[in-house]
């Protein structure tokens, strides 16, 4: 990439810049000390393209994915590895073979998003109609899965497991369908529910919410643009300011398929991340849903190449069943995003929430003109997404910060359970996991915080050999 191409894309550049190579190293230092018994995988996925032909086209949601992972094991941290999702193109391109398996109507994608293991396979995956591609426990590429034939269509980038039952939750879409897709996989990791809820506008709906009874969709103004596509956009999905926002209600238990759904009238806006979801009832008898999550004002009105127009704050709806209303309240000022809780606590009260604070400027048009001065100017590092963790106490409405360098970065943290124990274990009991860019080694850590101490020193620091671009999402993998 040549310096003229910078200010044409900011997410090609410093800290979003793609590495060019595979890594795979062993015995990697750590400062502090790995807790006992976490033995398993961090692996967290992200976009990181082979070549681009037109940099001023590219958006950042359309790198193709490359995961970045470590294996911990008896207190030592064994190995990194960084490795590309095997598309047929990315195959192209390293010069390897097409690898063998299942299509989804000619789409050929490496899921960029996020990376899960549930049936015992890790999967990468991505919204929007492809497939998730199988990895091995060294992050090699198996090949697309499509849960055994029995996945209809595209998968989503986001999931859930019910604690309750341990199926797989997920909410695909397809700009070529006019619905969307609720699907439910079992433990044996094959598809055993699918309701078609009709949308309009080729919505994109890149997460959702669980509860005990409901699966909540947000059916918001952002949208699949036949002229951005004709255009040539690097994601052809546009804020629709015409289109009533609404979140969908769709019962969990009964068999009335999509005409079950309840939708509901909000303002606009657009949620890529819900934190969580849970019920309780109302003095009254009725039902309510409280739903923690990350609203945006606008998303893809006039940015090109990211969802940087606007920043992201953490509100909480409450949502009353009976009378269908919503109640919005923002919780926190600071712009956060990737929010996580303990997962045991999906669908269930809880009081904890963790994301990522993101700094307070730099949005909308500042943003590229802020790469462009500070990649010629030096200063913060070009692309600082995260300043720290922040966890929030949401029941008393406080939080606590763990807070990165100044001129570095951290991404998603993932909360690791010390115990496997269920819902009755300390929520908070357990660690942080997230990548972090040192700026005086000009490389990346994954740092482990203790979640009941996170404004303290980390637990542990592993030091990577190599720089893990900014990303999107990941989970520890503990060994089966
Ligand atoms: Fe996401």
């Amino acid at each position: 990439m040549t310096d003229d191409d910078r200010p044409s894309n900011p997410y090609l550049t410093g800290l979003f810049a793609p590495v060019r190579d595979e890594v795979t190293a062993f015995g990697l230092p750590v400062t502090g000390r790995i807790p006992d018994g976490l033995n398993g995988r961090y692996l967290r996925n992200g976009p990181n393209p082979l070549g681009v032909d037109d940099p001023a086209a590219y958006h950042w949601f359309t790198g193709p994915g490359m995961v970045h992972g470590v294996r911990l094991r008896d207190g030592r941290a064994e190995w990194y590895r960084n490795r590309w999702v095997r598309s047929d193109s990315v195959a192209g391109q390293l010069g390897e073979k097409q690898l063998r398996g299942p299509r989804h109507q000619d789409m050929d994608f490496a899921p960029n998003t996020h990376v899960l293991r549930f049936g015992g396979r890790i999967l990468a995956t991505v919204e929007g109609g492809a497939l998730p591609y199988e990895l091995d426990e060294e992050l090699g590429t198996l090949g697309p899965y499509d849960f055994q034939g029995t996945l209809p269509g595209g998968f989503a980038a986001h999931t859930l497991v019910d604690p309750a039952s341990g199926d797989l939750h997920a909410v695909a879409y397809c700009w070529a369908y006019p619905y969307v897709e609720y699907l439910v996989a079992g433990t044996d990791g094959r598809i055993k529910r699918r309701v078609d809820v009709p949308v309009e506008g080729s919505p994109m709906m890149h997460d959702f919410s669980l509860t005990e009874s409901y699966v909540v969709l947000y059916d918001l103004p952002v949208g699949f643009s036949m002229d951005a596509a004709i255009a040539g956009a690097g994601l052809p999905y546009a804020w629709q300011p015409e289109k009533q926002a609404r979140i969908g209600l769709l019962p969990r238990a009964t068999d009335t398929g999509a005409g079950g759904i309840r939708w509901i009238d909000i303002d606009p806006c657009f949620v890529f991340h819900p934190m969580s979801a849970f019920e309780e009832r109302t003095p009254d008898g009725g039902l309510r849903l409280v739903i923690h999550l990350v609203r945006y004002d606008r998303m893809f009105a006039d940015g090109r190449h990211g969802p940087d127009e606007c920043p992201p704050r953490l509100e909480r709806w409450t949502v009353d069943v009976n009378a269908g209303r919503v109640r919005q309240e923002g919780l926190d000022e600071r712009p956060v995003e990737f929010p996580r809780i303990d997962p045991r606590r999906t669908t269930a009260r809880h009081r904890y929430g963790y994301g990522v604070q993101q700094p307070t400027d730099g949005y909308g048009d500042t943003r590229a003109a802020r790469h462009v001065t500070e990649a010629t100017a030096g200063g913060p590092p070009v692309g600082q997404m995260g300043l720290g963790i922040v966890k929030f106490d949401l029941e008393r409405g406080t939080s606590e910060v763990h807070r990165v360098h100044p001129d570095g970065d951290v991404g998603e943290a993932a909360f690791v359970p010390a115990e496997p124990g269920g819902p009755d274990a300390a929520e908070d009991d357990g660690w942080l996991f997230a990548y972090s860019f040192d700026p005086v080694r000009g490389a990346t850590d994954l740092l482990i915080l203790s979640a009941q101490d996170i404004s303290g020193e980390p637990v542990a620091a592993v030091h990577l050999p190599a720089r893990v671009p900014v990303g999107f999402h990941g989970n520890w993998m503990p060994d089966e």
